[in-house]
């Protein structure tokens, strides 16, 4: 490769090995949006406070225009230069001559990247709220649809208690509304403008941050200029949130994976999401799910690798923060494509509900509630406990489901037992009668349904407000200079 020899990039002096070695352009090239918003935003505000006159500003901001429409039409041939920012410098100076050398007053590159990492940030995450609000709405209306569908739910991976369907549905999106949450925390942190700090003790030239910060629509400034070009705290932060999110997506692929197979046998896999192989004509594969959990194992990765980064690092900017790119730029496409992934999955996995109920019922899960139908009684639950133990050994021996007991094969195992107790062997009853707030009983679940579609209304709003690049780049063209 070769490199164009800006004086910002080393001068001719610089080795072309060095200057190919210490490029970020193949990476930060993607970010070319997020630098032609903040470089029109920053321009603006150096003709707004006469640093610069207004028509040079006009000029300039023609060329940052013309930069992003040739982007756009795929026509923009960028110079082999060492990143975005000086790619775009060298395309208005090309054009312009020396006059583009106004835009860079009272800016480095430290605060400018700072920017358009933040900028990038918060549009990914207002991309992702959309997509979390879709597979929070997904699951809801699934849940809807399953409420009378039972199946068996795991500890240990051993069967547990009998649970609906909507149940499982709800406990999944329970974790995906968490990641609202943590999205809305990024958005919080990532929300402070660093441009305008310059290098690291800011600038002589009297800017105004205030006016960037309106026009970039950032709430806040960031503090100190020390801090801001060294702090990769919100990449963290969204690395983080993340990797929780893709864990999630992985807990979930797991289950499906497992209920797809034969020794499950839970649920189908539509013709659209099952994989083949290229050996063995019978197979039906969930590749889909394995991926979604593989790919999870990337985001793990990714905050490893920004941790690591950031260890070994002074106070201020080192240049090892331009590694940050890979994980950073891969994490929002990353978390998109998986969860909007579950997300079609989800709606092509057709469950066996005649199989989950033969699972149910052939088992000895309602054991909790047959124990607690006698603690109603008023039998110490730890005595209901042994007794209902007892029972289900007896029941064991016979290979006899604990639905199918006879009230005589109970009584002699203990006289307490009695066919009201009983009834609660079924499973039906056994979810029907657990009432508690967060529980599988028919009113807790319709709550629960209501709580994950106001969550996903919720992201829907937070990803609503966030200002968006494309939305930003518009208005900046029309900006008064
Ligand atoms: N390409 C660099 C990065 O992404 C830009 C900042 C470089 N600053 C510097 N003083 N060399 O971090």
């Amino acid at each position: 490769m070769t490199i164009a020899k800006t004086a910002a990039s080393g001068g001719p002096g610089l080795h072309p090995e060095v200057l190919a070695f210490t490029s970020s352009l193949a990476l930060d090239k993607a970010l070319l949006t997020e630098d032609l918003v903040g470089s029109i935003a920053h321009l603006t505000m150096l003709s707004r406070t006469r640093l610069i006159p207004s028509e040079d500003a006009r000029a300039i901001r023609e060329q940052l225009v013309a930069i992003w429409k040739g982007a756009q039409a795929g026509t923009l041939v960028l110079a082999d230069e060492e990143d975005v920012h000086m790619a775009v410098e060298a395309e208005i100076t090309r054009v312009l001559g020396e006059r583009a050398g106004l835009l860079h007053t009272a800016r480095s590159r430290n605060d400018q990247v700072a920017l358009d990492l933040r900028l990038h940030v918060r549009e990914k995450v207002a991309e992702v709220l959309g997509v979390l609000a879709k597979l929070l709405e997904g699951l809801a209306a699934r849940a809807e649809a399953e409420r009378e569908t039972l199946l068996p739910s795991y500890t240990h991976r051993q069967r547990a208690q009998p649970i609906s369907l909507a149940y499982l549905l709800c406990g999944y999106g329970a974790m995906f509304t968490r990641d609202v949450d943590a999205l809305g925390f990024v958005l919080e942190q990532v929300s402070a403008l660093p441009l305008g700090v310059g290098a690291i003790g800011g600038t002589s030239l009297p800017i105004d941050r205030e006016v960037t910060r309106e026009l970039l629509r950032f709430p806040r400034l960031t503090m100190n200029g020390l801090d801001t070009v060294g702090d990769r705290d919100f990449a963290m932060d969204f690395a983080y949130a993340a990797m929780r999110s893709l864990l999630h997506a992985s807990r979930v692929a797991t289950d499906f994976y497992d209920f797809a197979s034969p020794e499950f046998g839970f649920v189908k896999l539509d013709g659209e999401i099952a994989c083949g192989s290229s050996m063995m004509p019978q197979k039906r594969n969930p590749d889909v799910f394995e991926l979604i959990r593989g790919k999870s194992g990337r985001a793990v990765g990714n905050l490893n690798t920004l941790a690591v980064l950031v260890k070994g690092l002074p106070g201020g900017y080192s240049r090892d923060l331009q590694e940050d790119r890979q994980v950073l730029l891969e994490t929002g496409p990353l978390l998109t494509s998986v969860l909007s992934m579950l997300h079609l999955a989800l709606g092509k996995v057709h469950f066996d509900k005649e199989r989950c109920f033969a699972a149910v019922e052939s088992d000895y899960m309602q054991a909790t509630d047959v124990a607690e139908a006698l603690a109603m009684k008023g039998i110490p639950f730890r005595t209901a406990y042994k007794a209902t133990g007892a029972l289900v050994r007896a029941c064991q021996e016979r290979g006899l489901p604990l639905a199918k007991v006879t009230l005589e094969l109970a009584q002699s195992v203990d006289p307490r037992f009695d066919a009201e107790v009983l009834k609660s062997a079924d499973p039906r009853r056994a979810v029907e009668r657990k009432a508690n707030a967060g529980g599988t009983g028919p009113a807790s679940v319709e709550k629960q349904i209501a709580e994950l579609k106001s969550h996903a209304a919720r992201a829907r709003a937070m990803a609503d407000a966030v200002p968006r690049l494309a939305a930003l780049f518009d208005s900046l063209q029309e900006a008064a200079l």
